[in-house]
C-alpha cells in the first residue's frame, strides 16, 4: 500500500534536519477536506529551529521536491497542508484489500515475540461479577490482535484458587454442605457457607483454629481437603465455562493461584540470593519504602503464603516458561499498588531484563450498572450469564417486532452479546463505565448493534445487485468525491489503528476506529446511489461496499463480535 505519510516524511525530511520517523509522527489529518489530505503543523520545529511556524513552513515549502503522488502544497499559517493523487490511494487501498482479504492489517511485526495475556482470572467460589466480565472482553481482544499481528499470544486464566478462604469452606462443607444442592446455582450455594463459616469463625475462636489446621492440611496435600477444594474449583469452573461459552472466550493455560506453590522456594530463594528480603515482624518482606512503593510481603509470619507471593513465582515461571517480550495483567485499577509493587520486587528475580520491562498492568475501571432491574442488588450479585442471556432475549424482542415472520434466534445472539462486548470496550479501558441496555442496544448510537447493522447493509447492497464486482471492474478515479473518499481514507488507517491498539494496550481505539467507518460508509451510501446507469460506477461503488463490509467484519471479529448475516 502506498504510505502518504512516509513520502511526505521523506520529502519533509530532506529540506529539515529532522528524523523522517518523527517526522511521520507529527503528520496530520486535517479535520476537513478543504485543508488539504495530510498536513504537517511546523510549530512542532519552532523551539529547535528558533523561528516561526509561518517561517518554518515557507522555508520548507520553498525547497520541497516534487512528485506525482502529491498535486499540490498548501501554506496556511503555521500549516503544510499536503493535497495528494487520490486516485493513487484508493487504488491503492482497494488493492491492498483485494490482495490481503480477511487478512487485511494483518502483519508480521510480532514475529519471533512471546506475548503473555492474563486476563478473566475470576475467584473460584466466588461469583463471576461484571468487572471480570469487562476483563475477560478487554483481554480476549488484545489476544487477537496481538496475534493478528504475527505475535505469539499466551492467554492464561489466572484463576484465584487458592487462600486461606477455601480452608474455611471446607470447614463450612463439613457441617452444612448436604443442606445444599450445589444445582442450581453452585457459586451462590458456596457463597452462602462461605458467609456462614465466616459468622461463626467470628464468633468462636476454635472454629477458626480448626480452619488454620484445614489450611495447613491442604497445603500438605490431605486427600479429603484436596478432594473438596477440587470439588469447588470444577464446580465453579463448570459455572465460569457457560459466560466463556456464550462469549466464545478461550485460553491456553488455566493455571491458577494453586499452580504456583511448589514454585514459590525457587523465587524466594532468587530473592534471599538477591540479599532483598528482610524480617518483619515474623514476616518475611520486601522494603519498597525507598521506592514510594511501601513493604511488599512475600510470606507472613504463620509461614503461608499471600496473593503477592503466587504472583512473584508466576512472573519467574512465565519468564522461564514463555520468554515473554510482554506480560500483561487485565486487571481493574483497583489493583494498581499491588502490581507496582511486584514488578518492582521482579527486578531482583534474576529474570532476562526484556521480561523485567515486560510487565504491564493494563488497568481498567470499574463497571456499574444502571438503574434498572439489574441494579437494585451490588453490581457483584448480577448473574453475568443472566446480564448475557437477557441481551440477547432483548434483542430478539427488539428483532421480532420489526420483522415478526423470522426466526432470528442465532442473529440475536450474535447481536446481543455483541452488543455487550462492544459496550465494555467503546471508551477509554481506564474510564469507570455504566451499564445500560438502551445505549448498549441501540440500533442507531455508537454501539455494537449499529456496527453489525452497517455490516448487514453492505451485505444487502450486495446482494440485491445480485453480484460482487472485481477489482478490474473498479475505477478508482469514480471514488474521490467527498463521500467515498472519507470512506477509502478511513479503510487506509485500518493497519495503523491495529497497531495503535497494541502500542497502548487500548482496544477502544479499534471500537472508535470501527463507529467512525461505520458513520462514514452511511453517509457514503446517503449520499452516492449504488445501483446507477454507468455501469463502471455502480462497479466502483460495489466494490467499495464490499470492502467496508470486510474490513468491519475484521475489526469486529478482533473485537471478539460476531457478525450477522440479517438483522
Ligand atoms: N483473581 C483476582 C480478582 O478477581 C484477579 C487476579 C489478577 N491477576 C494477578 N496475577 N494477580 O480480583
Amino acid at each position: 500500500m502506498i504510505n502518504f505519510r512516509e513520502i511526505i516524511a521523506k520529502k519533509i525530511a530532506k529540506v529539515v534536519n529532522l528524523e523522517e520517523q518523527e517526522i511521520q509522527e507529527y503528520i496530520e489529518i486535517p479535520p476537513n477536506q478543504e485543508m488539504g489530505d495530510y498536513s504537517f503543523p511546523c510549530f512542532k520545529l519552532a523551539k529547535s529551529l528558533k523561528k516561526s511556524p509561518p517561517e518554518i513552513a515557507s522555508n520548507i515549502l520553498e525547497k520541497l521536491e516534487n512528485g506525482e503522488e502529491i498535486t499540490e502544497v498548501k501554506m496556511v499559517g503555521g500549516y503544510l497542508n499536503f493535497y495528494i493523487d487520490k486516485t493513487l490511494l484508493v487504488k491503492s487501498v482497494l488493492t491492498e484489500i483485494d490482495e490481503k482479504q480477511e487478512n487485511y492489517g494483518a502483519s508480521k511485526i510480532g514475529n519471533g515475540k512471546n506475548i503473555v495475556v492474563e486476563y478473566s482470572s475470576p475467584n473460584i467460589a466466588k461469583p463471576f461479577h461484571i468487572g471480570h466480565l469487562r476483563n475477560t472482553v478487554i483481554g480476549n481482544s488484545l489476544y487477537k490482535i496481538y496475534q493478528f499481528l504475527g505475535y505469539h499470544v499466551i492467554g492464561i486464566n489466572h484463576l484465584g484458587d487458592y487462600g486461606t478462604q477455601f480452608a474455611k469452606l471446607i470447614e463450612g462443607y463439613k457441617r452444612w454442605g448436604n443442606e445444599y444442592s450445589f444445582e442450581e446455582n453452585p457459586i451462590e450455594d458456596l457463597t452462602q457457607i462461605y458467609i456462614r463459616i465466616n459468622d461463626l469463625c467470628k464468633q468462636d475462636e476454635s472454629v477458626l483454629e480448626i480452619c488454620r489446621e484445614n489450611f495447613k492440611k491442604l497445603e500438605n496435600g490431605d486427600s479429603y481437603c484436596m478432594d473438596l477444594w477440587q470439588k469447588f474449583r470444577d464446580l465453579s469452573l463448570q459455572e465460569f465455562q457457560k459466560i466463556y461459552d456464550l462469549l466464545d472466550v478461550k485460553f491456553d493455560s488455566w493455571n491458577g493461584e494453586s499452580f504456583y506453590i511448589d514454585k514459590i522456594p525457587e523465587m524466594e530463594a532468587r530473592l534471599e540470593k538477591a540479599g532483598v528480603v528482610t524480617k518483619s515482624e515474623g514476616a518475611q518482606i520486601v522494603d519498597l519504602e525507598k521506592q514510594g512503593l511501601g513493604v511488599c510481603m512475600v510470606r507472613k509470619a504463620d509461614g503461608t503464603t499471600i496473593y503477592a507471593t503466587r504472583d512473584l513465582a508466576a512472573i519467574l515461571y512465565r519468564a522461564e516458561t514463555y520468554d515473554f517480550d510482554k506480560c500483561l495483567y487485565v486487571v481493574a485499577y483497583e489493583q494498581n499498588l499491588h502490581f507496582r509493587q511486584i514488578f518492582e520486587v521482579a527486578k531482583y528475580l534474576g529474570i532476562p531484563e526484556k521480561c523485567v520491562n515486560g510487565l504491564e498492568h493494563v488497568r481498567y475501571g470499574m463497571v456499574r450498572l444502571a438503574s434498572g432491574k439489574m441494579s437494585t442488588r451490588e453490581g457483584t450479585a448480577v448473574k453475568v450469564e443472566d446480564l448475557l442471556k437477557e441481551a440477547v432475549s432483548r434483542v430478539e424482542k427488539i428483532m421480532a417486532e420489526k420483522n415478526p415472520e423470522q426466526d432470528q434466534k442465532e442473529e440475536a445472539q450474535k447481536i446481543g452479546i455483541g452488543a455487550v462486548i462492544f459496550h465494555n470496550l467503546c471508551n477509554n479501558i481506564i474510564k469507570d463505565q455504566v451499564f445500560d441496555w438502551d445505549t448498549a442496544l441501540n440500533f442507531n448510537g455508537e454501539t455494537g448493534p449499529y456496527i453489525q447493522y452497517v455490516y448487514v447493509r453492505t451485505k444487502s447492497v450486495l446482494e440485491k445487485a445480485g453480484f460482487v464486482p472485481s477489482l478490474q471492474d473498479v475505477d478508482f478515479a469514480q471514488l474521490t468525491d467527498t463521500a467515498s473518499w472519507k470512506v477509502i481514507s478511513c479503510l487506509e488507517q485500518f493497519p495503523e489503528i491495529l497497531q495503535n491498539v497494541v502500542s497502548k494496550n487500548e482496544p477502544s481505539i479499534l471500537a472508535r476506529y470501527l463507529i467512525h467507518l461505520s458513520q462514514s460508509y452511511s453517509n457514503f451510501y446517503q449520499e452516492n446511489k449504488m445501483i446507477t446507469e454507468d455501469k463502471t460506477l455502480t462497479n466502483s461503488r460495489l466494490y467499495l461496499n464490499q470492502a467496508v463490509g470486510k474490513v468491519l467484519k475484521i475489526g469486529c471479529e478482533l473485537l471478539g463480535m460476531k457478525m450477522p448475516h440479517k438483522m
